[in-house]
């Protein structure tokens, strides 16, 4: 194999008697999305709602999620192709608008930004809107009310935020018209004008009277009042005046009858509440016709009675960020998406109840199955998250039966291994610390430190006597472990590696490791020796290996794209059954492959679903679920695996027995 123009060799196992034979298949198991962790809230608005389904609507990477939280149940719309950017509701409830950014495809194509309108009860998808029209990517959209939702506008997130509006059913553009060169934040159907269209966003408000094919403009005056920086949220009151909230905190009433007595000129604000400390984020109004607002900074929720008077007010807990979202739920109640990715149940009498979360900006966090499906199973798993800068590198470890909550404040981990006792974690750092923690108590065991670069991987070996170390520095650290994971005493390094380790494995018999390093080398190293170097490395071909996580190696490599870089796989695992390999490639894609997979080119099951880079996946320990974790995208995504059953082609599908699994449809 080469790689950016350097050989990698390796060596033909004893028991391939004959290479030139060896063909790779598609694997019989499958994918199926499941169960999906997360919400985008910390740069999107107004993207929770609640469906009469009793669904709760929203999105995070390249899913739409439909969540009951009643019965703990999920759906999903998986038609996009990348990062959701906003979702409209249909005036009936049930259509639902979605838009997306633009991308690139592995090729470095573009992926173009669209629009998906779809049926949030059937899941089918009944339009796709603006494929070539929009520039940088869907950044708001709303379906007109006044005529029974017939129309869709779209704002363009591109320099001049085009406005077009849509006879969505007939995918035909009827009017497109640039806006400002300013930040346009949201743009909405009047509800009984269905020739008022309003778009606002820094430092203005824009009236747009649509005549069926043409947009006229009149720009809301603020007058005496000062311009706020941003307008950030509106409603419709009943009266048909409109009311915004900006980031001075300011709630101004927009009069029809204010327009007319300015001809020319756009309507005037007036009648000011004070409500917020800091922006006023978002609004809605409720069955009652009272209004609830949100704030950003001051995090409060203020009731407005129908003569705008504020009523009540309750405050999201500091932990779960500003609101960005809130929109009425059951009875009293009301759902609040926040910047920190929650997404909140609550009334001003009984408070708040998570419904959703992943919190991407946590140093640590633990994501728990609890009461999340999975029943009997209950896998608990781990997840790191590095925390300061965007969600980038999730890190991820599985462990099953018992629970692990960790509260690590020192520092960011970066791997991580559970000893296979299950008593203890070890969590390896940027600094080279390393930390053992009590898996059930998470309490501090030990710190140690090996050399002082990021540790990229902590692995014990099978029968839990040894760790291995692997940094940065170019080394593996060997430990002696004894006491069930918590006592540690350093055994070797193994010294070879010309760049920083990237994946190390252990032999079932404890006395080998192999190893992959950013220089794209396989070394192979005797651990009764203290580690050395096996420079033959024609004799460990036959060595067998207890876990696969190598993304270098004779197994695995048909896994890598034609021309690669090296760069384009984050991740692999092979299932504890041996049969698939799952890889979490850089193109927001998680494959499954046939194991062992060692002839270019190999086919394999691609899945759609997270929206950035996938950073790991990981099989649960009898392969009933493989996780996958989401770069940029903070998201964590929960697959089953299915198998389904191989039969002989062409005569097999008549031959399956109703109710039986259907074949896989034959490869062209
Ligand atoms: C995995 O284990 C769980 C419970 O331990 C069981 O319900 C499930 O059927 C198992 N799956 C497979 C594929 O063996
Ligand atoms: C990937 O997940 C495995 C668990 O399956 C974990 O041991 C490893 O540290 C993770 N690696 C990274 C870089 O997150
Ligand atoms: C450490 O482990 C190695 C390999 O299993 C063993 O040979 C050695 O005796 C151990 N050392 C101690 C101090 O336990
Ligand atoms: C390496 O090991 C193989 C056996 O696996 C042997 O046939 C070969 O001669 C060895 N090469 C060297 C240079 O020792």
């Amino acid at each position: 194999m080469f790689m950016r123009g350097r050989p990698i060799t390796m060596f033909i196992p004893s028991d391939v008697e004959n290479y030139e034979d060896v063909r790779i298949e598609l694997p019989s198991e499958r994918l199926k999305l499941e169960w999906v962790y997360g919400y985008r809230g910390r740069d999107c608005r107004a993207n929770v709602y609640l469906l009469p389904t009793g669904e709760i609507v929203y999105f995070i990477a390249s899913v739409v999620v439909l969540f009951n939280y009643e019965e703990r149940t999920q759906r999903h719309y998986l038609g996009h192709t990348d990062c959701i950017k906003c979702l409209a509701i249909h005036p009936d409830k049930i259509r639902i608008a979605t838009g997306q950014i633009a991308g690139v495809d592995k090729d470095g194509r573009a992926l173009q930004p669209h629009v998906r309108v779809w049926d949030s009860v059937s899941l089918s998808t009944l339009q796709v809107i603006g494929l070539g029209t929009f520039e940088r990517g869907v950044g708001s959209l709303a379906f007109s009310k006044a005529d029974s939702g017939q129309h869709l506008t779209v704002i363009d997130d591109c320099n001049d935020h085009m406005l077009t509006v849509w006879n969505w059913q007939k995918k035909s553009k009827i009017a497109e018209i640039k806006t400002t060169n300013e930040v346009v934040l949201s743009v909405e159907f009047h509800p009984t004008d269905p020739n008022t269209i309003v778009t606002y966003g820094k430092s203005h408000i824009f009236f747009w009277t649509w005549n069926g094919n043409s947009l006229v403009r009149k720009q809301g005056i603020f007058g005496k009042y000062e311009k706020p920086k941003f307008v950030q949220c509106l409603v419709f009151l009943r009266t048909g005046d409109i009311l915004t909230g900006d980031s001075g905190g300011v709630l101004l009433v927009w009069t029809r009858s204010s327009a007319e007595t300015v001809p020319g000129k756009g309507p005037r604000g007036g009648h000011v509440v004070a409500g917020h400390e800091g922006s006023v984020f978002c609004m809605c109004e409720m069955r009652s016709g009272t209004l609830l607002t949100g704030g950003g900074k001051d995090r409060k929720i203020i009731l407005w009675d129908h003569e705008l008077r504020a009523d009540r007010e309750i405050e999201v807990p500091d932990q779960y960020g500003a609101i960005r979202a809130l929109s009425e739920g059951k009875g009293e109640e009301f759902l609040v998406g926040t910047s920190r990715n929650f997404i909140l149940r609550g009334t001003f009498n009984d408070g708040f109840l998570v419904e959703v979360q992943v919190r991407a900006h946590d140093i640590m966090k633990l994501i728990e199955a609890d009461g999340y499906s999975l029943d009997p199973v209950r896998p608990w798993f781990l997840y790191l998250c590095d925390g300061f800068r965007v969600s980038v590198g999730p890190l991820l470890y599985l462990c099953d039966g018992f629970r692990v909550s960790v509260a690590l404040r020192w520092e960011h981990g970066h791997c991580a291994d559970f000893h296979p006792s299950g008593a203890v974690v070890a969590i390896g750092t940027h600094s080279g610390r390393w930390f053992v923690l009590d898996a059930e108590t998470t309490d501090l065991v030990g710190i140690h430190t090996d050399g002082n670069e990021q540790l990229s991987v902590m692995r014990f070996s099978v029968d839990g006597n040894m760790l291995a170390v692997g940094s940065h520095d170019n080394f593996i650290y060997l430990y002696n472990v004894s006491d069930r994971g918590r006592k540690y005493s350093r055994y070797g390094k193994c010294t070879g590696h010309s760049s920083y380790i990237t994946h190390l494995d252990w032999s079932p018999d404890n006395h080998y490791i192999m190893s992959n390093s950013g220089d794209y080398e396989i070394l192979y190293w005797d651990v009764t020796k203290g580690c050395e170097l096996i420079r033959n490395r024609s004799e460990c071909k036959d060595i067998d290996w207890a876990t696969y996580t190598c993304v270098l190696g004779f197994h695995v490599f048909g896994v890598w794209p034609e021309g690669s870089d090296g760069t384009d796989i984050n991740a692999l695992m092979r299932s504890n059954n041996r049969k698939v390999i799952a890889l979490a490639d850089d193109f927001c894609k998680v494959h499954l492959f046939a194991y062992p997979c060692s002839k270019a080119k190999a086919p394999s099951h691609k899945y759609s679903a997270h929206s950035s880079h996938v950073t790991n996946v990981s099989f649960l320990f009898n392969d009933s679920h493989l996780i996958s974790t989401g770069g940029k995208d903070t998201s964590i995504m929960q697959w089953r695996m299915r198998s389904v059953p191989m039969c002989p082609r062409p005569w097999c599908p008549q031959r399956v027995p109703p109710g039986e699994p259907r074949c896989p449809p034959a490869e062209p």
